[in-house]
């Protein structure tokens, strides 16, 4: 088995990073990951990285004067890496149609929704102001629009009454730490693949086959 050389970006704490570098520290993950890069070099996930054995820099978008001297830049490192994926976890900076384009069906996202249902921003503290049951989690393939592209996979999590923004989140975030390495293995063994701006799944696959419901009467 070829492993998907495969670079991951970041913003901040990492922890989605570090759930996909411990996934791919087994030899049998269908993905290697060759490196890590921030856009600001005070990400907490730049040490987290470098203690699990992974080259780990930082690229200040603040250094550039817009986004294509950047994602220039983001771009070289990424070919001197080697990298035919890239995943981003928790990368704050939206990138630009020529950059996706460049890097078309092999640039992955986790997003903290159930896509298309709020994408952006502050997804949780909107969930729950909308009523909304249940929230989750998406991987999808990223297109130039935000938040959007085919959809890999994804993980509802209940909303509880009470539950406020730090408690969803961290509901969403465990669930998060599982599903992106699936999904990684999926896309990166050739078990998912893009077609016609959809997912088709290889044989082998298996999908849930049972509905969550609630609430339900006591
Ligand atoms: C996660 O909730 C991710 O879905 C979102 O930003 C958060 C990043 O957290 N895009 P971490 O840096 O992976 O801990």
């Amino acid at each position: 088995m070829t492993r998907r050389r495969t670079a991951i970006l970041i913003s901040g704490r990492g922890s989605n990073m570090e759930s996909l570098l411990r996934a791919a520290a087994d030899p049998a993950f269908p993905a290697e990951i060759v490196g890590v890069v921030s856009n600001r070099p005070d990400a907490a996930g730049i040490g987290r990285a470098r203690a699990l054995g992974v080259r780990a820099e930082a690229i200040d978008h603040r250094a550039f004067a817009g986004r294509a001297g950047f994602e220039a830049a983001l771009d070289a490192r990424l070919r001197a890496l080697g990298a035919d994926l890239v995943c981003l976890a928790g990368f704050m900076r939206l990138l630009t149609a020529p950059f996706v384009e460049a890097w078309r069906d092999r640039i992955l996202n986790i997003h903290p929704s159930l896509l298309p249902s709020f994408p952006g921003l502050d997804t949780h503290a909107r969930a729950i102001a909308a009523g909304a049951r249940f929230a989750g989690c998406t991987v999808h393939v990223v297109r130039p629009e935000m938040d959007s592209g085919p959809i890999i996979a994804q993980a509802a999590v209940p909303i509880l009454p009470g539950d406020d923004e730090a408690a969803l989140s961290a509901r969403v975030l465990a669930a998060e730490h599982r599903l992106y390495p699936m999904a990684v293995a999926l896309y990166a063994s050739g078990s998912a693949r893009v077609e016609g701006e959809r997912i088709a799944y290889g044989r082998g696959v298996r999908f849930a086959e049972v509905a969550s419901f609630g609430p339900m009467p006591g």
